[in-house]
């Protein structure tokens, strides 16, 4: 805060990867299911947000320092859906400057890690505002309207978010962390993210989250979801590494077949992604190293693996399975938490 007619924040939000996936909505941004996700903690989003009492209503906002007037409607969007929330909002105008680490152009989706930071920093200022303290469950909530599964990026190494008999505290207002659950087997781990194709996707999250309403097996998914977070729960607390890699290999494709049949139908894999789907699997079966795909609503492989391998697939698997990706790029990260509030 620097005075009453300008407040001031700035937060560093990571993206993250779904092991359960959320694929479809119910209510006001509300998940027709539980999920649950990895942070990436090197994968980030670092947004600075003036808000001051001149102009109010005004918007801009910045990528790397050049205005991007495309931006603006969805963050009119996002503003709107959080207004009776912090109903100040509309006093004032807004600056936001906001940066990824990751290439514009990798197909790794900023939106988690965007919308987490610009919600990390209205919840600071709505927190100075009303002399409260801030509120990491409330800046979830407020991520979540503005990208469901940024709510997940706010808390932990391992997030939750979705009402859940199996996790207590669990809401579909806002993600809670799981931290607690993960046995030692996955402290440690990271993703290696294969850059299959680098462009924008042909069908948007929000197009296919909107297909899930007159789906034929949206109910039996949103069902299978919820027992895949039972089983996923039991799976992380006890370190059981093949069923972890059986079960979120299985959410992956689960996330694919839909989008094939919906109607329309449509396919976000490219060949190459089966490539490396299925190179993957071999050098599991071959190695005994546990790497573990999935993916999110694009053609790019998510390549989870222990740590303490990095080196050797550094060596082994990943200039094979880089060969499937444009310009031959991929790009890792550990997997732990990665707000951090910058000055
Ligand atoms: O948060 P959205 O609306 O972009 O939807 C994300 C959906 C998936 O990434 C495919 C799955 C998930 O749970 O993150």
């Amino acid at each position: 805060m620097i005075n009453k007619n300008k407040y001031e924040a700035a937060w560093r939000c990571p993206s993250n990867i779904a092991l359960v996936k959320y694929w479809g909505k119910k209510g006001k941004q509300l998940p027709a299911n539980a999920s649950l996700s990895f942070t990436l903690a090197d994968l980030y989003t670092e947004t600075k947000l003036t808000c001051a009492s001149e102009e109010p209503g005004n918007i801009q906002v910045f990528l790397d320092g050049a205005r991007q007037i495309s931006f603006e409607p969805k963050i009119r969007e996002f503003l709107a859906r959080i207004d009776d929330l912090l109903p100040w909002l509309k006093d004032y105008s807004l600056t936001i400057h906001t940066s990824n680490n990751f290439p514009h152009s990798s197909g790794i989706a900023s939106s988690a890690s965007g919308l987490g930071a610009l919600a990390l920093c209205l919840a600071e200022i709505h927190a100075s505002l009303s002399n409260q303290s801030p509120d990491v469950q409330f800046a979830s909530e407020l991520a979540r309207l503005g990208s469901g599964s940024a709510c997940r990026s706010i808390n932990g190494t391992a997030a939750m978010w979705g009402e859940h008999p199996d996790f207590h505290g669990s809401s579909d207002r806002y993600a809670i962390s799981v931290d607690h659950l993960l046995h030692p087997e996955f402290q440690g781990w990271m993703d290696a993210v294969m850059l299959v194709e680098t462009g924008s996707k042909s069908v948007s999250s929000t197009q296919g989250h909107a297909l899930l309403q007159e789906h034929p097996y949206a109910k039996s998914r949103f069902q299978e979801a919820n027992r895949n977070m039972s089983r996923l729960k039991h799976v992380l607390q006890q370190g059981d590494i093949q069923a972890f890699a059986d079960l979120v290999e299985s959410e992956a494709l689960q996330l694919h077949a839909m989008m094939m049949c919906s109607s329309p139908s449509y396919m976000l894999m490219q060949p190459e992604t089966l490539r490396i789907i299925k190179e993957v699997r071999a050098f599991r079966e071959q190695s005994g190293i546990p790497v573990v795909f999935t993916l999110d609503a694009g053609a790019n492989v998510h390549v989870l693996f222990p740590g303490q391998h990095r080196i050797h697939l550094g060596e082994t698997l990943f200039p094979m399975l880089a060969e499937a990706c444009e310009g031959g790029k991929y790009i890792c990260s550990t997997i732990g938490p990665g707000v951090k509030r910058l000055t």
